[in-house]
């Protein structure tokens, strides 16, 4: 049997990690500035990791959700203090889009509503209402194309505000920062204009963190940047570090219903003790702290480089918008110098790195991407 040959693939066979460093079937080491597409939290390998999942899977991988599973409670309690979210409900599933499929439900038990507000440029995954609310025409199927959602430009307070006043918007779903979408910085006032016209509306406010979230802007949720409470919040990628989990915080003022939602696979026991190692590790190595450090370091230096337009992010989500198409630049980076990095469009290269990037890798970085431009 074929493989469904959906990407496009780099010739590069990847075996082995250890931090922020990858290796190659041949032995060839790389940097990893892509985090795996921003999965990697704690870094590729960490002993703690290995030995909690280790321990767990001889002891029990899985049971069904029809059962207590303690674990999942200790996943809650210590996220819900790591986050500042202890008031709030955790329900737990397999991948970003499952997680934002599931929050744009809950909005709509809980108000009625149908239409969604999305923005220019968003991405929130590829399952049938996480593709409709992301504005990628290219992705969408016909049959994922039910007329829920209207686009807004990012940060255009007017009409977001008219929009909403309309009253008939079941949820605004936004990223902390959009990723794919070539790292796009919602403003603190923006998202406090959009808090506060979800409230006087009846709107569930939607915070997609899926990229942007578990300490990867340099605190825990890119939206805490902006001092606002969102309704519901979508978090994956980083929560297992690579082990395939995700999660939606959801406020107080929606009360669980037996049945409403379920999964076979989610928060299952091999993924909490993942996901609890992962807590340990950012708690114990700082790594929220170190994701603001090193980021903010690599944000100063990289506003000096030749031919880089714009610089933009917070911590270790960093986009550089180059004057030209950076195909070749990106494609140097990793052949020649050895680096991973990630895209978005023709002009953005995206760095993802796992958070506890030290500042000698990041300064190695620097000094190989400053061989090329
Ligand atoms: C902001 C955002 N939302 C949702 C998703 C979808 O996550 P998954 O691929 O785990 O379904 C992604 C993945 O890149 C993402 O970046």
């Amino acid at each position: 049997m074929k493989l469904f040959d959906v990407y496009p693939l780099f010739d590069i066979n990847i075996v082995k990690g250890k931090g922020c460093h990858v290796w190659d079937d041949k032995g060839q080491e790389y940097l990893d500035l892509y985090g795996g597409h921003a999965v990697i939290s704690i870094g590729h390998a960490h002993p703690h990791y290995v030995e909690a999942i280790s321990k767990q899977v001889a002891a029990l991988g899985f049971y069904s959700n029809s059962v207590i599973n303690k674990l999942q409670q200790e996943v809650a309690d210590r996220l819900g203090a790591m986050c500042g979210y202890d008031d709030y409900q955790l329900f737990l599933i397999n991948s970003g889009a499952e997680a934002n499929e599931n929050a744009l439900k809950l909005a709509s038990f809980h108000n009625g509503r149908t239409r969604v507000i999305s923005f220019a440029k968003a991405f929130h995954g590829r399952t049938s209402l996480a593709v409709e609310v992301t504005n990628n025409p290219k992705i969408i199927a016909p049959i994922n194309n039910n007329g829920h959602v209207t686009y807004l430009p990012l940060n255009d307070t007017e009409a977001m505000k008219a929009e909403l006043a309309k009253g008939d918007v079941c949820a605004v779903i936004i990223e902390g920062i959009q990723g794919v979408g070539g790292i796009q910085v919602p403003t603190p006032a923006f998202m406090q204009a959009l808090r506060q016209a979800c409230d006087e509306t009846g709107t569930v406010l939607i915070l997609d963190e899926i990229q942007s979230g578990y300490g990867r802007s340099g605190k825990f949720f890119a939206h805490q940047h902006c001092g606002i409470r969102p309704d519901l919040i979508t978090v994956a990628k980083g929560i297992g570090n690579g082990f395939p989990m995700a999660g939606v915080l959801i406020s107080p003022k929606f009360a669980p219903v037996y049945g409403q939602l379920g999964t076979t696979f989610g928060g299952n026991h091999l993924a909490c003790a993942a996901a609890i190692a992962v807590l340990d590790v950012m708690k114990e190595e700082h790594l929220v702290e170190n994701a603001a450090r090193v980021g903010s370091f690599l944000l100063n230096e990289l506003k000096g480089f030749k031919g880089i337009k714009e610089v933009r992010g917070e911590g270790l989500m960093i986009g550089l918008e180059f004057e030209e198409p950076i195909k070749e630049l990106r494609s140097k980076l990793l052949f020649e110098q050895k680096v991973f990095t990630g895209v978005s469009g023709t002009n953005v290269i995206r760095l993802l790195p796992p958070l506890c990037l030290s500042m000698d890798e990041a300064s190695d970085f620097l000094e190989r991407l400053h061989r090329l431009v």
